[in-house]
């Protein structure tokens, strides 16, 4: 594959950095493509092979011409999530097929853009979740499908982000909903498709509340830090601040963001506590199913650990997995972290609960990101995928719908039924 990459901040540096350094003989990157000229040119040196003219590298503004002149099969899109569809879309018009972080996209508007796009070119989007690909996440998948606790009726679904992790989607572009969608969007498309993928259904309804309880300025008054500045480079009580993140302490976010900020005025460090935040840290939504499954969801953003707990009831037992997380995202205290550890029980009616022996993986995101990046790169040497953990437009737009209705959810305080939303939309998703 010929392949450019758009967005070239830290996570674009997985797929650059797999194709240049695991599968150099068999794909390329012809082309580089940011509105921020620093980051821009480290992407480019950074992807750039010995002995060539390196990697061409194009403006924001350009990346129309970028595709004429470069001619890449498929384009990498690792921009903040809002830029999404309109790469998608473009690559698609041009000939490409995309490779596209998550969330596909924020809202229903681009949704539907990015589905009639696809419709009308036949161009395909594979949404890299990556959550699908750990091994813990797939013997789950396994379980559930080998009808062991038999049909899936209720689900308790919490995920809990740090005070490390959680904080950083309060720094940056992440903060804003037009930007991210809120972190029902942003962070929970993870675990929507983790749902909609373990149970082999897609959502139906969602009623849901969420506020912002902690990463407001009442929070900051609360530890005496009154003082504090717009961002942690510039505040005064940064050195008692908990949340403090010094782009100058760490090489590589001093290179990505700090050397970079002059160009775009993008700061990778501003207050968590600021007014001006737009998304919510508590969140809770109850799902129904189509399968007639229902899901009681919780995510917060200030847990004092990271991880994930969830209790399938199904009708011949239950299926209980927990992952205690440990990510290395940069800032803050992470007091008293454990180790990443897993577990996973079975309890079939009748029976004693059962222990299972869940397997593990080298690599980030517990394993995940390098058996995803062997399907995506190199598919003929990996097993043929029996849990189907390709991720296409469909899936990827099943995933944003559960987050967007409750989103509405919480706007209005009704009930938001998901076929009526599509349907007043003309979105077909199939
Ligand atoms: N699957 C995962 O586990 C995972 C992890 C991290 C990030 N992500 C996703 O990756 C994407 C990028 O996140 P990130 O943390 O690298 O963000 P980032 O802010 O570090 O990088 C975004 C890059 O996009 C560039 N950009 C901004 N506007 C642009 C424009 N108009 N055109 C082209 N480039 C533009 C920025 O200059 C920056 O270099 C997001 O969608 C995020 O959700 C996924």
């Amino acid at each position: 594959m010929k392949l450019a990459i758009v967005g070239c901040g830290s996570r674009h540096s997985m797929f650059s950095d797999s194709v240049t350094d695991d599968y150099p003989d068999k794909h390329e990157i012809v082309a580089v493509c940011d509105n921020n000229p620093h980051r821009l040119s480290l992407a480019a040196q950074a992807a750039s092979r010995e002995g060539t003219n390196g990697v061409a590298a194009y403006d924001a503004a350009d990346f129309d011409a970028m595709i004429a002149e470069q001619k890449p099969d498929t384009v990498v899109v690792t921009t903040p999530d809002f830029l999404h569809a309109s790469y998608i879309v473009r690559a698609f018009e041009a000939g490409c097929d995309v490779i596209c972080e998550k969330p596909m996209t924020i809202d229903l508007a681009s949704l539907k853009q990015i589905t009639d796009a696809q419709k009308r070119t036949g161009r395909q989007v594979r949404v890299t979740f990556n959550y699908r690909y750990s091994p813990a996440r797939t013997q789950v998948k396994d379980i559930i499908a080998s009808g062991q606790i038999g049909e899936v009726t209720a689900v308790d679904f919490r995920w809990h982000l740090d005070r490390v992790h959680g904080a950083d989607y309060f720094r940056r572009w992440h903060r804003q909903k037009e930007n991210s969608g809120g972190l029902l969007v942003h962070k929970s498309t993870h675990h929507f498709d983790l749902l909609n993928w373990w149970l082999g259904a897609v959502p139906s309804q969602v009623t849901a509340s969420g506020r912002r309880a902690f990463y407001r300025p009442e929070t900051a008054l609360s530890m005496g830090l009154a003082q504090r500045g717009a961002r942690c480079a510039t505040c005064e009580v940064a050195d008692r601040c908990d949340f403090e993140l010094n782009l100058d302490e760490d090489a590589q976010l001093h290179a990505l963001y700090r050397e970079a900020e002059h160009e775009d005025g993008y700061y990778r460090d501003l207050c968590v506590f600021d007014e001006e935040i737009g998304i919510e840290d508590t969140m809770q939504a109850h799902i129904r199913y189509g399968s007639g499954a229902t899901v009681n969801y919780t995510l917060t953003a200030y847990s004092p650990w990271e991880g994930l707990e969830i209790k399938f009831q199904g009708t011949k037992g239950d299926l209980t997995h927990k992952h205690v997380e440990v990510h290395g995202v940069f800032g803050g205290e992470r007091a008293h972290a454990g180790k990443d550890a897993v577990w996973t029980e079975l309890h079939i009616a009748g029976q004693p609960p059962q222990k299972i022996d869940v397997p593990t993986a080298e690599g980030h995101h517990g394993g995940a990101d390098p058996v995803m990046l062997g399907y995506i790169f190199d598919p003929d040497n990996m097993e043929p995928d029996q849990y189907n953990r390709a991720s296409d437009h469909v899936a990827g737009g099943w995933s944003i719908l559960t987050g967007i209705a409750a989103n509405m959810s919480i706007e209005t305080g009704s009930t938001v039924d998901i076929p009526t939303m599509l349907k007043g939309r003309g979105i077909t998703l199939s």
